[in-house]
């Protein structure tokens, strides 16, 4: 069961949307927000940032993690991704999110604010080559 209440829904499918306004996008025009909360209850949002040199592109979802790692946070709860059309996190993104848990809760919304899909890293990327996988 999502240990996540409505509100806490609301609130992070409102932080992502807020960031996005900040997204930067000149290319595609496909503005993504997102808004990670870490088990210790810290906020960190983050929006795709496109370059000239297509590839650099980043992620909204990246974005937000490597900003709250770089805190020093390493356990998340939940991470909400907003795009007008409800598109759900890539393949890299669904990568970098199972290095810190299957479990974590992902919520997918629109512009509007409203919660599309609930579901975990892990049922997003089923089969997950994950740091168990490595031989110590
Ligand atoms: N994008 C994200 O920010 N997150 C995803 O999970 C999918 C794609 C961005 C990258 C690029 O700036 C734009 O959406 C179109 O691919």
């Amino acid at each position: 069961m999502s240990p996540l209440t409505d509100a806490e829904r609301k609130f992070l499918l409102e932080l992502a949307n807020e960031a996005r306004r900040r997204a930067y996008a000149p290319y595609s025009g496909y503005k993504v927000g997102s808004a990670l909360r870490t088990k210790s209850g810290k906020f960190y949002t983050g929006v795709n940032v496109e370059s000239a040199a297509y590839p650099m592109t980043m992620c909204a979802e990246r974005v937000a993690v490597y900003k709250a790692v770089s805190e020093g946070e390493r356990e998340f709860e939940a991470i909400s991704v907003v795009t007008d059309n409800g598109g759900t996190p890539c393949g890299g993104c669904r990568q970098v999110l199972a290095e810190f848990g299957l479990e974590t809760i992902v919520l997918i919304g629109d512009g509007n604010g409203k919660l599309l899909q609930e579901t975990t890293v892990g049922a997003l990327l089923p089969g997950a080559f994950t740091p168990k996988d490595l031989p110590k």
